[in-house]
Parts: structure tokens; C-alpha cells; sequence
């Protein structure tokens, strides 16, 4: 018997083949890396001190994983996040995974062209922030969809 109120299409999944969610994970890892270390050197220098060369080799490093990571977000946009939304699995992570890395992406931009103290001051706050929510909220967004995907292919 059908049950009611249960999204459509529940015999298909919006899993991510292995090299996606691999290399996901793997430039998660070196965005949250190379920004902690680029803070924990940023901030233990004395204001009148040279920069490390670690700093821009930080920087080097997360802006190269963070266009390979848009550019990873790009390719789940249809398989993955429409998929799953017009099915109705999810959606709530998933709009909330969606809408931290535009927010990162969008202040991503702000570090590189916003002027003005106070901007510039909130900018960083916000991407900061938000970086290290990241792991916590993916982490969220795939145990829920795997519980409910789960729940589902077993008629719960
Ligand atoms: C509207 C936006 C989104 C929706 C509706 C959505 C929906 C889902 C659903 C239903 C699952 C469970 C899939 C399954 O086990 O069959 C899932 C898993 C997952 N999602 Fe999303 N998602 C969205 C956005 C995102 C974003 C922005 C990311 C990260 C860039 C993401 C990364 C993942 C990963 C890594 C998994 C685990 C996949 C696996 O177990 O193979 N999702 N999502
Ligand atoms: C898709 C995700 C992300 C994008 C697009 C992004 C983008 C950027 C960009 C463009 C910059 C400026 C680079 C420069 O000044 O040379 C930056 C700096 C930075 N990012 Fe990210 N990032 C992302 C994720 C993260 C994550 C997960 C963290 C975790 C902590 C993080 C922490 C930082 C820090 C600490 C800086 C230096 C901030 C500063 O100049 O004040 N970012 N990011």
C-alpha cells in the first residue's frame, strides 16, 4: 500500500560516485588546513614583523583548492542538489550546505576586492566563521540524507 505524504522517486539515489565525494572531502580538508595554519601564523606575528613565507604559500594553496572546489560544486549541481530537490530529499542540509559555500565563495571574492576597514573586518569574520562550520555542516548534510535515503529504501 502506498503510504502517504512520502517524497516521489524514492528507488533513486542522489549518491556522488567515489572520486567526487573523495576529492570533496580531500579539498575540504586542505580550505580548513592551509586557512588554520595561515591564521595561527598571521596572528602569531608581532604587527611591525616581516610575513612568513608560509602565509602566501597558504594562500597559494587554498585559492587553488578553492576554485577546484566551485568548480567540483558546479558539477553536482544537476545530478546532485536538483536531483535531490525536486525529489524532496534533504532539502533543508542540502540548502544549507548549498548556501555556505556560496557565502564562502562570495566572501572568497570580498578578501581579494573589498576596501574599507570595517568591510574588510566583517568579511573575514564571516568567511571564517562559516570555514570552520563547514566539516560540522557537511558532516550534518550526509548522516541525515543517508538515515533518511536509508528510511526510505526501507519503507520506514
Ligand atoms: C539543495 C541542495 C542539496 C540537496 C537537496 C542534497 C541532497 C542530498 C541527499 C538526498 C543525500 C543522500 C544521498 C544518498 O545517500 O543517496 C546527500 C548526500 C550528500 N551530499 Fe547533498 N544535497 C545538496 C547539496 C549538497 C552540497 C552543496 C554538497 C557539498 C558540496 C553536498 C554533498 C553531499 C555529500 C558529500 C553527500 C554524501 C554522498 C554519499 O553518501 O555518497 N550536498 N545530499
Ligand atoms: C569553497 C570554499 C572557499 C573559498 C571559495 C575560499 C576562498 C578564499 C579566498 C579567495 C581567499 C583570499 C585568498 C588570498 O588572500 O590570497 C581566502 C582566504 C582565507 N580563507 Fe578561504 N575559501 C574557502 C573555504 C575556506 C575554509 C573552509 C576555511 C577554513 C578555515 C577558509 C579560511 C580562510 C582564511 C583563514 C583565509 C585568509 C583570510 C584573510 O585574508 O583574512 N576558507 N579564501
Amino acid at each position: 500500500m502506498k503510504r502517504r505524504g512520502r517524497p516521489p522517486g524514492l528507488h533513486r539515489s542522489n549518491r556522488l560516485d567515489s572520486l567526487r565525494r573523495r576529492a570533496l572531502y580531500a579539498l575540504l580538508a586542505i580550505l580548513v588546513g592551509s586557512g588554520a595554519v595561515w591564521l595561527c601564523v598571521h596572528w602569531r606575528r608581532a604587527d611591525d614583523a616581516l610575513p612568513s613565507p608560509l602565509e602566501p604559500w597558504m594562500m597559494k594553496l587554498h585559492g587553488g583548492a578553492a576554485m577546484m572546489t566551485i568548480y567540483l560544486a558546479g558539477t553536482m549541481l544537476y545530478g546532485h542538489m536538483l536531483g535531490a530537490w525536486r525529489r524532496r530529499h534533504n532539502r533543508g542540509t542540502g540548502a544549507v550546505a548549498a548556501a555556505t559555500l556560496l557565502l564562502l565563495a562570495s566572501s572568497g571574492y570580498g578578501l581579494y576586492y573589498f576596501g574599507g576597514a570595517t568591510l574588510r573586518q566583517a568579511t573575514e569574520w564571516l568567511h571564517w566563521v562559516l570555514g570552520f562550520a563547514v566539516p560540522l555542516l557537511l558532516w550534518w548534510h550526509v548522516s541525515r540524507g543517508r538515515r533518511l535515503m536509508w528510511r526510505y529504501a526501507h519503507g520506514e
